[in-house]
């Protein structure tokens, strides 16, 4: 296998609304020798969102646009998005923690290259307060999904999830703890087998990963027996 140069790797531009963990763990991966992508913008919407430093510290590019009070609307503003992203040269558009609806003209813009993490295992769970939804509901399981991203909010064709033991004694923010644990080996992977060209959607929306080793499936998801 020829080495992977910068040449050829997948240009992310990563989403934000907060502290940027998930984008922290997508960094890390790109520092690793050989890891098929590589951050080129980090935008958010909040002007104090911790990920922007996390980005600046490594030297990458970081913007943000506040929404409140944005001229034209929910459209106008994606429209401002949709231009840094293209001005950065992004393959991909990963929202990670981005906790703001967007438009259904962005979702076309960059359909097919927009991908999303939620900290539930979907279709259960959609919105907000999903932790909470899944102790109310008396789950014994949790985790996250990684998805492409369709108009329709917390849908779209799933590409991977981790599941997570719900355990005696958990609140809200014990379990999204765990949960978010493993939202930082589950994003890093799929990317990277985005990046590899190995995962398609069918005409059914049902996502294959071609080739997805035991190995590869058993880290992202150590509940599971590979077999
Ligand atoms: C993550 O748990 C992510 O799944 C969730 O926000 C958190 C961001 O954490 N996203 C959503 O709820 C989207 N519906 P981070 O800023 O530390 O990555």
């Amino acid at each position: 296998m020829g080495q992977v140069t910068n040449r050829t790797k997948l240009k992310l531009a990563v989403l934000i609304s907060g502290g940027g963990s998930n984008l922290q763990a997508i960094m890390d991966a790109c520092n690793a020798p050989g890891y098929p992508a590589e951050v080129v913008l980090v935008f958010s919407n909040q002007l104090d969102a911790g990920g922007l430093d996390r980005a600046r510290k490594a030297g990458i590019r970081a913007e943000a646009i506040a929404h409140k009070g944005y001229p034209g609307g929910r459209e106008a503003y994606d429209t401002a998005v949709s231009t840094l992203i293209e001005q950065s040269g992004a393959d991909l558009v990963v929202l990670a923690g981005y906790l703001r609806l967007v438009s259904e003209s962005f979702v076309t813009r960059w359909q097919d290259r927009l991908i999303n993490i939620h900290p539930s295992l979907l279709p259960s769970f959609k919105g907000l307060h999903v932790h909470q939804k899944a102790l109310d509901a008396g789950v014994k399981f949790a985790g996250c999904t990684v998805h492409y991203v369709v108009p329709e909010v917390d849908s779209g064709p799933i590409i991977a999830q981790a599941v997570v033991p719900v355990l005696p004694g958990d609140d809200a923010g014990k379990l999204a703890q765990r949960i978010l644990k493993q939202e930082h080996k589950i994003y890093p992977q799929v990317i990277r087998w985005i990046a590899e060209g190995r995962v398609s959607v069918d005409a059914n929306a049902i996502v294959t990963v071609t080739d997805a080793k035991p190995a590869e499936i058993s880290a992202i998801n150590p509940v599971l027996d590979p077999g």
